[in-house]
């Protein structure tokens, strides 16, 4: 039979078949755009998101043995506001996870409530990119637009209540609302009212890799599929976690996408008491610590794209040679920062630079910057007991050979990588094959499919030498913190 994984990303969404083994058949991927109205500010229109969806699967199907198509699931981007009125209407523009407008609010949920109440409550503190604090922007700053909210959802929850008719989300992207109790698995009622929502607004909870309802009828005769299960999806990064294998206690995954993270599998839920790692609930019924960096490989694409005009990125990366002695650092903040950090004043920064600095030094900075970021999280998750002894690696900057050569570097760990690159739309493909019965747990379809294809082992003289470089990164942020708040007013 066959199995749909749809990654629903900040830029595109990508869509995968597979058969139960784990064949791809068939993959497609549509873009949508991204609007920045203000600086730090980020919105997409979750009318787009529902069309380029349709669109993609409509191409995906066109030479695919339809009747073969058993269930379908999701990934997506996390954290995202998503609101609906009494009709199903969607009331504003969704304000995405990596928008930083709720300084003010973040700053009452983490300094008024006070981040150990809501550490208790939660297991997390408010990040600005939170959907919580966003609820609270909306009150205070829209209030009009609030009281018409009837529903309130995550991205690719939108695309599921369009798909089923079934409003409903999955544990570990409601983990990242900050209104769910994550250690218990359930909304939090204290955090409802804390945001002034009651829990009617607020979906049905299921676990990753559940059966949440069928896809609608309508829907199934325009894309010419049989009955099609759905199964409830994860979060991205939780996702992703699955479609590369990382199940199982201290087993870890990079992403190297619009935004970077480091996802910790744990068999219990820790809240970091650091306040700097996010605690969520994982997809295979189980917990992950997240320390979540906001431009990783956008950082890439920005430098590349927008300032040296030129997207052959493997031919900018091609002439670096020498790794470990860059002059040259870059803070990778262009949308303020979440992990450790919590701040989003913060910007970009390229510091060191001198006379003979060249291009390709600057390229390097920010492929490492990128990585010594990781590294932050990587610490923390460390400290807080996580023995990390590999990673895998995945998201479209995991492709660059140079940039897995840095990341093994900067942690002095072996980074793989997996056969199938398309982490978050794989992991939900293999959440719906869970949810249809092909295999009877995460964990065993996991290692029934997932296969290792390479990797990148650190090497001793670079680790020390990175080992210095990032002792130095490490200092250069507190000396700018206070000046990112000057620039800010
Ligand atoms: C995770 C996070 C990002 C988005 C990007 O906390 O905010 O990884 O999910 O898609």
């Amino acid at each position: 039979m066959y199995y749909i994984g749809i990654d629903l990303g900040t830029s595109s969404v990508k869509i995968i078949v597979a058969d139960e083994k784990g064949d791809i058949k068939k993959s497609v991927s549509k873009e949508y755009p991204i609007s920045f109205p203000k600086s730090g500010w980020s919105e997409q229109n979750p009318k787009d998101w529902y069309e380029k969806t349709i669109e993609g699967l409509k191409e995906l199907l066109s030479d695919i043995d339809r009747s073969m198509v058993k269930g379908i699931s999701f990934g997506g981007q996390m954290h995202g506001l998503v609101v609906l009125d009494d009709n199903d209407e969607i009331i504003r523009p969704a304000i995405l996870w990596n928008d930083g407008r709720t300084g003010k609010q973040n700053d009452y949920l983490n300094n008024i409530i006070g981040k150990e109440r809501l550490c208790d409550l939660t297991a997390n503190i408010s990040f600005a990119g939170f959907t919580a604090p966003k609820i609270l922007w909306m009150k205070e700053e829209e209030p009009q637009n609030f009281a018409k909210i009837k529903k309130i959802m995550l991205p690719k929850d939108y695309l599921a209540y369009r798909f089923t008719g079934v409003f409903s989300t999955d544990v570990s992207d409601a983990s990242g609302t900050l209104l769910f109790d994550v250690k218990n698995r359930t909304w939090s009622d204290e955090m409802c009212e804390i945001c002034g929502v009651s829990k009617d607004m607020l979906p049905e909870v299921f676990e990753s890799f559940e059966k949440t309802g069928m896809l609608k009828r309508e829907l199934a005769c325009e894309l010419g599929l049989n009955e099609v299960t759905v199964a409830a999806g994860a979060g991205d990064n939780a996702a992703a976690a699955v479609g590369t294998g990382t199940v199982g206690h201290n087993a870890c995954n990079i992403s190297l996408g619009t935004s970077g993270t480091i996802f910790v599998a744990q068999e219990e839920c820790h809240a970091d008491r650091n306040f700097a790692l996010h605690s969520f609930d994982d997809a295979n019924g189980k917990y992950h610590l997240m320390g979540c960096m906001l431009s990783a490989a956008s950082s890439n694409m920005w430098w590349c794209d927008d300032i040296l005009k030129d997207n052959d990125y493997s031919a900018l990366q091609k002439d670096i040679k020498e790794l470990g002695e860059n002059k040259v650092f870059y803070l990778p903040y262009l949308m303020g920062e979440r992990s450790p950090h919590n701040d989003s004043n913060a910007r970009g920064v390229f510091i060191g630079m001198s006379m003979d600095t060249v291009r390709e030094d600057m390229t390097q900075a920010v492929l490492e910057g990128v990585a010594f970021g990781i590294r932050d999280s990587f610490e923390i998750a460390k400290s807080l007991g996580a023995d990390i002894k590999e990673t895998m690696i995945c998201g479209g900057g995991a492709k660059s050979p140079l940039w897995r050569k840095i990341m093994a570097n900067v942690l002095g760990i072996k980074v793989k990588s997996p056969t199938t690159e398309e982490g978050p739309s794989y992991g939900a493909a293999i959440l719906a094959m869970v949810a249809c019965g092909e295999y009877a747990t995460v964990e065993e379809a996991c290692a029934k499919i997932v296969e290792v294809n390479g990797e990148e082992v650190p090497d001793f003289l670079l680790v020390q030498k990175y080992e210095d470089r990032y002792k130095i990164y490490k200092k250069i942020y507190p000396c700018l913190k206070d000046l990112y708040k000057m620039m800010s007013e």
